[in-house]
């Protein structure tokens, strides 16, 4: 029926579209190109195709110096822009379902640095909710004008990607109104649901057909630290993959403690989230801000460059639009990884380009303000430098038992201020933990079956 549609999909239909209803999924793949505000959109809520295929690119060996296969899963796809809209969705419908939002009454509040808020205000359009973004006054300025768009609302907190932690002050202090619900996706595991279920296993399904067809590595930039969630799910099915975090050299938080301001918006939070489970983050890597922005540039502008320096014209191309600065920062450190690990050919290593080019030509133009001058032979020492001589430097073991309690101890540290107790903590460095809350996807499907 017409009204009950923006109820949305279950997490398997986001995992395996195919099982939506045939009629429904029609008239979303049709929505999807031509109203992106039509609420129907919910059920393109996946990291598929209409042909039930990841979308993903398999990068260059050109490009990336390596022998192994680097998979990046595309998440310009999604409805809004980027796959943060799936952890939006999963988070409101949790709460929709449980009864704990309620159309009418709650507000919804989104603290963000961009691409969740983006997310955040395209949902709740759909779904008929107003909703507040709440998110630091320096991003870039794609990001405010597709949240305005949305018909979202902007409550900014000074500063940028690593003031993140003013923007949870900022919502903890709205949330003492009863009417706001915050979606909060540091903190609430339906964002974890959401990667380790739909991400993870579209990332085992994204290999089947490249190389071996299992995945040695998994890389992924926190930020919310829910993507990384993926790695977990590729454990279970590839025991020996190995997950490793990224972080800006500039603000190395996990690795050594270090805070800064960095250029990779959307990772790189000066946190240690609440929903990020250490136990399975096995490496810790540190990426130059500016490497990101820089090659940005040189995939987004100089497909040229790339031609001349060995990558097939078709495939040069195909790059194009597909990344933002923290997809080029996961490319980085999965060519590190595969570096640091001996992978040889048949070895797959997945990543992921959370969004796509279109909310960063303002990050470029303001790298050519800041350089003297960008010309082919320097776009070809970005490839040599930032690409090909990517090294083995600034990983850092966390597989050990004292590093984890690094982990944990900065998780304390961010966290008993805002109310969790050490218990909550302390259950969280047992598996089982995270088992129970995966579990939990089954009972979400069925309230959200039985309930739409
Ligand atoms: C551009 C971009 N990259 C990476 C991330 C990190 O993803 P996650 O929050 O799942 O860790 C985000 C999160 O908002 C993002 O917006």
């Amino acid at each position: 029926m017409e009204g009950k549609i923006p109820f949305g999909p279950t997490y398997e239909e986001m995992l395996y579209p195919e099982k939506i209803d045939p009629e429904i999924r029609q008239r979303a793949l049709k929505a999807l190109k031509e109203d992106e505000l039509d609420p129907i959109n919910l059920f393109n809520i996946t990291w598929k195709d209409e042909n039930n295929q990841v979308r993903k690119l398999v990068l260059p060996p050109e490009l990336t110096g390596v022998d192994a296969n680097i998979v990046v899963l595309l998440g310009r796809y999604f409805p809004s822009g980027s796959h943060k809209v799936g952890p939006a969705y999963a988070t409101l419908i949790e709460g929709c379902v449980d009864g704990v939002i309620r159309p009418g009454e709650h507000t919804i509040l989104g603290p963000s640095t961009g691409n969740f808020g983006i997310g955040v205000a395209y949902i709740c359009r759909l779904m008929g909710y107003r909703a507040i973004v709440i998110m630091p006054d320096s991003m870039s300025d794609e990001r405010y004008e597709r949240i305005r768009k949305y018909g979202g609302e902007l409550d900014l907190t000074p500063g940028t990607e690593s003031d993140v932690i003013l923007t949870l002050k900022r919502t903890y202090e709205l949330k003492k109104d009863p009417k706001n619900f915050a979606l909060a996706q540091f903190e609430l595991l339906p964002n974890y649901r959401f990667h380790r279920y739909v991400t993870g296993n579209s990332a085992i399904e994204a290999v089947r057909d490249v190389g071996n067809g299992r995945i040695a590595c998994f890389v992924s930039a926190p930020g919310s630290a829910g993507t990384i969630g993926a790695g977990d799910e590729i454990k279970k099915v590839f025991p020996e993959c190995k997950v490793a975090a990224l972080e800006p050299y500039e603000c190395s938080t996990l690795a050594t403690g270090g805070r800064g301001q960095h250029r990779i918006e959307g990772i790189g939070d000066k946190m240690c989230t609440l929903i990020h489970n250490v136990l399975n983050t096995d490496f810790v890597v540190l990426i130059h801000d500016d490497d990101c922005v820089k090659g940005l540039k040189l995939i987004q502008d100089g497909t040229e460059v790339l031609i001349k320096m060995g990558v097939k014209e078709e495939k040069a191309l195909e790059l194009k639009d597909n990344f933002g600065i923290s997809g080029i920062c996961n490319i980085l450190g999965a060519i590190k990884m595969a570096k640091f690990l001996r992978l040889g050919p048949g070895d797959n290593v997945v990543t992921i380009a959370t969004d796509g080019f279109d909310r960063y030509r303002s990050v470029l133009d303001d790298l050519e303000r800041r350089t003297l001058e960008i010309t082919d032979f320097v776009l070809e020492r970005w490839y040599r430098d930032i690409f090909l001589r990517a090294n083995e430097e600034y990983i850092y073991d966390f597989r050990k038992p004292e590093a984890k309690e690094r982990l944990f101890a900065q998780k304390e540290q961010d966290w008993l201020p805002f109310g969790y107790t050490k218990e909550y903590l302390d259950a969280m460095r047992s598996p089982s933990f995270w088992e129970d809350e995966y579990a939990k996807i089954k009972e979400y499907d069925e309230k959200i079956r039985a309930l739409r």
